[in-house]
């Protein structure tokens, strides 16, 4: 009970988080009426009861499907908005936020309409919480590298509201190594670099995504544990990782939360963090991962706050904005 207060009360950065997944059932009834766009499901409940997940897969295409009610800017914005507010109520004072351009652009959507509507409640929750948000740009991996490309090319023209560029989707038989060239050109034109690897795929990704892509940040890399050599590598390199506790439960990736290797890599020294990843899917948000993480876990104050201190450490914040934090 005390621990739960500490968790509630210490300022937290998120940094693995899908705004697609933060859409929550009652959001996606009433944007796909006001669109009239059908549902495949009836009623909230029904579609709540659908979220039992054997693997990856199965999320994504309820995932996917959910996201192809959002048409409109005011869509973005709603859906952006709902997210930074359970948020800043969970004491999030930053937050670097994903978005899948190609969920969107092909069906017809225009990257603009997905950034702006984005990037509007970013704006309007930072002056009204004084939250601190940063937006991080996910090709989708089981698309071409060509598609990744032409998003790239759509990209450039909001430069300046894109801090990264991330890899997300189908893991398996998709390697980071698929997406070289447009990773070159994403490191070129400045933008800073994540990928996630080492999810339901194996400790190679994750060193596909460091050396070939010369990722600077790993979404999950949970399988990195069985990887001696490659967890000294990512220690020795300060390479962090966003770990999302409940995602890995749901999605099976461990079938127990005691099984997610967060103690190992707190030994070992790396630079890890709790994250959200798809709250409204996985059932809970960021507090919730870090109370059932400690719960599972007999995490003790001291985790907790290195937990959330490598949040900050692992951000992309700037010197200015860091020393403003910490
Ligand atoms: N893994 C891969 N792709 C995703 C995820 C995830 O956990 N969430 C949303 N897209
Ligand atoms: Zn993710």
């Amino acid at each position: 009970e005390n621990l739960k207060r500490y968790i509630e009360l210490i300022p937290k950065a998120e940094l693995h988080v899908h705004i697609e997944g933060t859409f929550e059932p009652e959001l996606i009834f009433e944007i796909a009426q006001r669109n009239n766009v059908p549902l495949k499901y009836n009623s909230v409940e029904e579609l709540r009861k659908a979220y039992n997940f054997n693997n990856l897969q199965d999320f994504l295409d309820i995932y996917y499907g959910a996201a192809s009610v959002l048409l409109y800017e005011q869509d973005f914005y709603d859906l952006t908005a709902s997210y930074l507010r359970k948020a800043h109520a969970d004491n999030v004072v930053h937050t670097e936020i994903f978005f899948d351009p190609q969920t969107h652009t092909t069906r017809g959507v225009s990257f603009a309409t997905v950034i702006n509507g984005i990037t509007r409640a970013m704006g309007d929750a930072k002056t009204e919480w004084g939250i601190s948000t940063k937006l991080i740009m996910c090709f989708l991996r089981h698309l071409s590298e060509k598609s990744a490309e032409e998003t790239l090319e759509s990209a450039l023209l909001h430069k300046e509201k894109i801090i990264a560029v991330g890899l997300d989707s189908s893991e398996n038989g998709h390697p980071p190594g698929k997406f070289f060239h447009v990773f070159n050109r994403v490191r070129e034109e400045g933008f800073f670099v994540v990928a996630h690897a080492g999810e339901e795929g194996p400790a190679e990704y994750v060193w596909e995504a460091i050396d070939l892509l010369e990722a600077e940040r790993i979404d999950h890399g949970v399988s990195s544990v069985d990887d001696p050599d490659l967890m000294e590598e990512l220690r020795e390199r300060e390479i962090p990782l966003t770990v999302c506790p409940l995602s890995n439960l749901k999605l099976r990736v461990v079938e127990d939360l005691k099984n997610v290797p967060v103690r190992s890599f707190l030994e070992k020294g790396i630079l890890v963090t709790l994250n959200s990843d798809d709250p409204s899917y996985f059932g809970g948000y960021i507090n919730d991962n870090y109370l059932q993480t400690a719960e599972a876990l007999q995490l003790s104050r001291n985790d907790i706050y290195t937990l959330a201190k490598n949040s900050f450490l692992a951000s992309f914040i700037t010197e200015k904005e860091r020393n403003f934090f910490l």
